[in-house]
């Protein structure tokens, strides 16, 4: 008997050893990640828990790869693509490459959009699809989701009168307790000056700010009511701009980013249009920078063409990436994330530091650049598989990647943030009896930033309830192992504790054969709320 499960457990692990081979911190410098021989999206594996994450690999590896431990926060970042073995969900990960969360069970796609605060909390960001249309380089109908601290819902976002919902290009909330999202509408228009149909169809795009609370939009500013097509670039009648018609219309002004202003203003991008427009609330255009009719002089440098993520960045500085590139032109040798001086009385723009990739590719759609508190930034390198961070004059300090080069696998963008999750449901356990008198269990809490450790607690009987503490193991992955040598107990139940040796959760008990119960009624946490 025991010969036959050894064997058997022998075989099965031959057979899955090629599956096994990830490892769970972060490449530094592999070269086969690198070209693809360990397959366009390597992944990690777990023992129990039901994730198959990315796998990183720091091709340009910062000095102590793959701890990373000069960042502090969170990755947080949404692959896409055909060939990753876990979607629809998006991560926040370890700087060492170790997972913390994925949100999956919103819907077929979900890209998470960063922390925002919301009535004084930190919230997750959510944009959901509602399966319809989904491409990051296209755009979506859905809505937005904000999850407290525990994960649990508490706004559902989207469009206020329009014929779709909330697209995925944009989520930002206000510090009015109010968001600003894109939307991407059809309309019917006589696209014959630009190479369409009399009866042609055109996207029009919106920018919308909606009251949280009551889902009423306060600003809805439609961009075919201010700009003309004749000011953009994409030319009608390409599969990646749309042929005008019903069923695939001309994305002649693509939104990409809006910021509300402390001001009243909103700053909106159109990568088609390769401008920044500054709205105010009436929705009257105050200004243009780049494209055709631009009211800024840019110097050289500062000039952007099919740009994304456009930030102001204090007085007289703006941010974006500058994709300088498209699916069917390029416009320079690499894109690169900008951070741009403008005068709005001599009305000039000039560059101030720009960041380059470390393989200096470019980046045909996507990409964002987010500064941090100390003036380093991290960018987000889109439509390539990978984000950098970068010092105050732009230089690289490392560059990580999740999935090959040419594996078609973007991020629309990337983010470090810090976070604290404790999730409202219990942790997670898995219990098994590999051999007589050994009995492991699989720990893990899909978001949980404060563990530190787990606890292994086992009961003879489930009435009365007992519980011994039967191992501790220090947490180091998403999931953590828990090795019992003994015998004699029937129920396992894992107990998450904090650096403080608080008690933050206890799981459900567990029998050998899966069945699961409640836990004790006098197991108390011990760890204080989060306040
Ligand atoms: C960098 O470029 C080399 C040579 O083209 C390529 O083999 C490698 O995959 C690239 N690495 C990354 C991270 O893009
Ligand atoms: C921007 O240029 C337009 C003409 O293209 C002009 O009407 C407008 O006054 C200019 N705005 C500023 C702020 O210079
Ligand atoms: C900016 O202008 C320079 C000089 O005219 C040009 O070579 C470059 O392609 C422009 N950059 C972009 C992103 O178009
Ligand atoms: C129990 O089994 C696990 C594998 O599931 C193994 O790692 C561990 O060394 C074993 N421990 C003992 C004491 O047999
Ligand atoms: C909970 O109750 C059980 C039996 O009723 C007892 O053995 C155990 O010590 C109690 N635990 C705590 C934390 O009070
Ligand atoms: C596990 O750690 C706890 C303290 O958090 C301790 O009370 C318990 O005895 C330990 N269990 C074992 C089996 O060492
Ligand atoms: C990865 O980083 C996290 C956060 O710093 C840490 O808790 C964990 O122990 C690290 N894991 C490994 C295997 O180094
Ligand atoms: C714990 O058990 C309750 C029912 O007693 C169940 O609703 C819940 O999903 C279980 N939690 C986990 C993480 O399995």
């Amino acid at each position: 008997m025991l010969l036959h499960s050894l064997s058997t457990f022998t075989l099965l692990y031959l057979l899955s050893l090629p599956r096994l081979a990830t490892a769970s911190v972060a490449y530094c410098n592999n070269q086969d990640y690198e070209s693809g021989a360990l397959g366009e999206a390597p992944y990690q594996t777990y023992n129990a828990a039901p994730f198959k994450p990315v796998q990183l690999n720091y091709a340009l590896p910062p000095v102590d790869c793959p701890s990373n431990s000069q960042v502090s926060g969170y990755f947080m970042l949404s692959p896409l693509g055909s060939n990753l073995e876990m979607t629809g969900g998006g991560y926040i990960m370890n700087p060492n490459g170790t997972m913390v969360y994925f949100s999956s069970g919103f819907g077929p796609v979900v890209i998470l959009r960063g922390v925002f605060s919301y009535q004084g909390q930190d919230h997750l960001g959510l944009w959901v699809s509602d399966g319809t249309s989904a491409t990051p380089a296209g755009h979506g109908s859905g809505w937005n989701l904000l999850l407290d601290r525990t994960y649990n819902v508490v706004a559902k976002i989207t469009t206020s009168g329009l014929s779709v919902g909330a697209d995925l290009h944009e989520l930002h909330i206000t510090s009015d307790n109010t968001a600003i999202i894109t939307a991407y509408p059809t309309n019917n228009a006589d696209l014959s000056a630009y190479g369409g149909s009399t009866n042609g169809y055109v996207l029009n795009p919106v920018a919308q700010e909606i009251d949280i609370a009551t889902g009423n939009a306060i600003f809805t500013w439609k961009a075919l009511d201010h700009v003309s097509p004749a000011e953009c670039y994409a030319p009608l009648g390409s599969t990646a701009t749309g042929y005008g018609v019903a069923t695939d219309p001309w994305d002649y002004f693509h939104m990409n980013s809006i910021q509300k202003n402390d001001d009243g203003t909103y700053l909106i991008s159109s990568r088609h249009c390769h401008t920044l427009y500054l709205v105010n609330s009436a929705g009257d255009i105050l200004w243009r920078m780049g494209g055709k009719n631009s009211n800024f002089t840019l110097n050289e440098g500062a000039n952007f063409t099919w740009q994304h993520h456009a930030r102001f960045r204090g007085s007289g500085q703006l941010s974006l990436f500058d994709n300088g590139a498209t699916e069917w032109e390029q416009d320079i040798p690499y894109s690169q994330g900008l951070l741009l001086d403008y005068d709005d009385s001599a009305m000039t723009v000039s560059l101030s530091s720009a960041r380059a990739p470390y393989n200096r590719t470019n980046t045909v759609s996507q990409g964002s650049l987010e500064f941090l508190s100390d003036g380093n930034s991290i960018v987000g390198w889109g439509a390539m598989p990978y984000f950098s961070e970068h010092d105050e004059t732009g230089n690289i300090i490392w560059s990580a990647q999740f999935a090959a080069a040419g594996s078609g696998i973007s991020s629309y963008r990337v983010f470090l943030k810090d976070w604290t999750g404790r999730p409202s449901v219990r942790p997670s356990m898995k219990v098994t009896s590999p051999f007589s008198n050994n009995i492991t269990v699989y720990a893990w809490w899909n978001g949980a930033t404060e563990v530190t450790s787990w606890e292994l607690l086992g009961s003879r009987l489930i009435t009365p309830l007992k519980a011994t503490s039967l191992a501790n193991a220090s947490k180091t992955d998403f999931e953590t192992s828990l090795v019992y040598s003994g015998s004699g107990y029937a129920y396992y139940q894992v107990v998450a504790h904090n650096a403080n040796g608080e008690i933050l959760q206890y799981s459900n008990f567990t029998a050998i054969d899966g069945t699961t119960f409640g836990p004790a009624d006098n197991q108390t946490i011990t760890a204080s709320p989060l306040m």
